[in-house]
C-alpha cells in the first residue's frame, strides 16, 4: 500500500515536470530570445544558485526570470520564507503559474531590465538578487546597468547570482569595479551550466 502510494507521488511529480517542460518549450518557440532556454533548470543547478543566498540576512530575495519556478523552489528549500520572495517575470503565463504555486510570494509581471520602475515599492534593502535572465541577448552596457541597479537595492556585500551555459562571465569582467566568483560546472543539468556571483566591492 505504502509502495503504491510512493509510486503514485513519483508519477504525479514526473507528470508535473513534463508539463513544465512542455510550457517552457512553447514559450521558447514563441519567444526564443526572451525565454533563453529550451528546458527549465534542473534541481542541481537550482540548488547551486540557492546556496549563495544567506537565509539569515534580512529583507526580500528578488528573483529575476523565475519561469516555472525551479529556482524559487530551491530558495524555499534553502530556508527563505516564501513571503520574502519577489518574483519578476515577463511571461504572463508563467506569472499565473507562479501565483498558483507560490501564493505567498509577490509575483510581479514586468521587465527585469527596468528594476527601478518594476520594483519601485520594494520598501527595504534586499538580501540577494537571483537571476536566470538570458543576459547574453542584451548589450554589455545594459547588463552592467542591471547589475548596478540591483546593487543599489541590496544590503552592502549581498550577491547578484546568475547562471549561464556559456564558458565566460555574463557580466563583462574587464575593468570591473565589482567582485566576481564562479561555481564549479553543474554537469547534472541540460545543458551543463555554471553560477556566477557578483558583489559590489565599493560598499
Ligand atoms: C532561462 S529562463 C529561466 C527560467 C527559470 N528560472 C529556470 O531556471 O528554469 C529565463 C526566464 O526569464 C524570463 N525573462 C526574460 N526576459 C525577462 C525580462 N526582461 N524581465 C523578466 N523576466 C524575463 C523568461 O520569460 C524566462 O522565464
Amino acid at each position: 500500500m505504502r509502495r503504491s502510494g510512493q509510486r503514485f507521488v513519483k508519477r504525479i511529480a514526473a507528470e508535473a515536470q513534463l508539463e513544465d517542460e512542455a510550457r517552457f518549450l512553447k514559450s521558447w518557440f514563441d519567444k526564443p530570445l526572451v525565454t533563453g532556454a529550451v528546458y527549465p533548470s534542473g534541481k542541481a543547478l537550482a540548488r547551486m544558485m540557492a546556496r549563495y543566498v544567506d537565509p539569515d540576512v534580512s529583507g526580500p530575495v528578488i528573483e529575476l526570470g523565475p519561469g516555472t519556478g525551479p529556482v524559487t523552489e530551491a530558495l524555499i528549500t534553502r530556508g527563505i520564507a516564501e513571503e520574502r520572495l519577489v518574483l519578476v517575470e515577463f511571461n504572463p503565463d508563467f506569472c499565473r503559474l507562479l501565483r498558483k504555486r507560490f501564493p505567498k510570494a509577490r509575483v510581479i509581471e514586468g521587465d527585469a531590465y527596468d528594476l527601478g520602475t518594476t520594483l519601485a515599492a520594494l520598501g527595504e534593502p534586499a538580501a540577494a538578487v537571483v537571476s536566470s535572465l538570458p543576459l547574453f541577448t542584451k548589450p554589455e552596457a545594459q547588463r552592467l546597468g542591471l547589475l548596478q541597479e540591483a546593487f543599489g537595492m541590496m544590503h552592502a556585500g549581498c550577491p547578484f547570482i546568475q547562471f549561464t551555459y556559456a564558458t565566460v562571465s555574463p557580466m563583462p569582467l574587464k575593468g570591473r569595479d565589482f567582485e566576481a566568483e564562479v561555481s564549479p560546472r553543474v554537469w547534472l543539468n541540460l545543458p551543463p551550466a555554471r553560477v556566477w556571483v557578483y558583489r559590489d566591492s565599493r560598499k
